[in-house]
């Protein structure tokens, strides 16, 4: 069914089709009979993870850039998420590089993105947020509630105008905005799509951002778990220098990975094209491989001691079953929601039963 729709939806623009789904769910979920299916729908039978401190209803997850703005909150629990990645949130609200700028490679089930930071900015989503956890708060007797907690993650960057240098301002705006309305944060210094963003991946780039922000954290009553999302395309020694620092600043996690800028992995067939559309991060199936490398080869070098949310190419429970098996505790999907349509959290969780 989702294949015939899709094949109508992929005569749009990427982006455009993105927004028009996610309205299209919003507006349903609105009608009473749906809504209740939608709330049968999400009774999914949980196999809980615990990572970082935090109780997981199962492993499955949406990454950062879906729901940047976190509009679609709700929705999202309803397809099934155990969580969901909010961001990449900056502290101004930015536009973001100009459309088209999200293309498909459908003969590789890839996306190539150079969205830039699109959001609404720290202000605008925290309310947002606010907003959300009050009413779900007040709604505790709801069935949705006794299915255990919808976990929230704040993925916050850096304002494309915000030199380098100063980047740790806000990254610690953000941060402190978002505290009491997330679950855990994750840093994300790995975009291509923001000018030199990547260069933060230096060792002590990163030292100074995430020592800073484990300082205002340690502040705080009950620290939030932060997390690092990095590149794929790291060199050997700066993934070492990754595990060496996540050790010395006690760094709750990693999300493995980021897009790729690297189209070696593309068939023949999309090789072309992915050169007619430029530059931009490639996700989706031929991130696969990179990305469970990347786990396992974290995973064995730390000796399972950080956990690690494994992103890049999950369509199926085979999918996440490698990164699992690679190391990984969660898994997220964002190209795979595209291809495979709404019930992707419930197929993988089937396959992997
Ligand atoms: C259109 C688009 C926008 C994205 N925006 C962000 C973002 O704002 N922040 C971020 O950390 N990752 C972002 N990502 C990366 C995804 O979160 C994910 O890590 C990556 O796409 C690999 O997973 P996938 O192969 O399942 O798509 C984006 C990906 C896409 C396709």
């Amino acid at each position: 069914m989702y294949k015939l729709i899709r094949s109508i939806l992929f005569l749009f623009p990427a982006e455009a089709v993105h927004y028009f789904a996610m309205n299209c769910l919003s507006l349903a979920a609105k009608i009473p009979v749906i809504k209740q299916l939608f709330d049968f729908a999400s009774g999914i039978a949980a196999n809980p993870v615990t990572a970082f401190g935090i109780g997981f209803d199962h492993s499955v997850g949406l990454a950062a850039g879906f729901d940047k703005n976190a509009r679609y909150l709700y929705e999202l629990r309803a397809l099934g998420f155990s969580h969901v990645e909010i961001g990449t949130v900056t502290p101004l609200a930015q536009e973001g590089n100009p459309k088209p700028r999200l293309f498909r490679l459908p003969h590789d089930q890839a996306l190539i993105n150079r969205m830039g930071f699109n959001n609404d900015g720290v202000k605008v989503i925290s309310d947002r947020l606010r907003k959300y956890r009050q009413a779900t708060m007040e709604n505790t007797r709801s069935p949705e509630r006794s299915r255990g907690a919808f976990i929230i993650g704040g993925n916050i960057g850096k304002n494309k105008i915000t030199p380098n240098e100063e980047a740790w301002k806000d990254y610690e705006i953000c941060f402190r905005a978002l505290y009491d309305l997330v679950d855990y944060f994750v840093v994300n210094v790995s975009s291509p799509n923001t000018p030199g963003l990547r260069e933060l991946q230096e060792k002590e780039s990163l030292r100074k951002i995430l020592s800073h922000l484990q300082t205002i954290n340690s502040q705080n009553g009950k620290m939030k778990p932060i997390l690092l999302k990095i590149a794929p395309d790291l060199t050997p020694p700066q993934v070492d220098d990754v595990i060496e620092l996540a050790a010395e600043i006690s760094l709750d996690g990693l999300v493995v990975s980021n897009t790729t800028i690297s189209r070696d992995a593309l068939s023949s067939k999309s090789q072309e094209l992915a050169t007619a559309i430029g530059a931009g991060g490639l996700s989706g199936k031929p991130l696969a491989e990179r990305s469970d490398a990347l786990i396992r080869y974290i995973s064995e070098k730390s000796e399972g001691t950080l956990p690690i949310i494994g992103s890049g190419g999950v369509f199926t429970a085979s999918d996440a079953k490698r990164k699992l098996e690679a190391g990984a505790t969660l898994v997220q999907v964002w190209t795979g929601f595209i291809y495979e349509g709404p019930a992707i959290v419930k197929k993988i969780l089937r396959g992997l039963k």
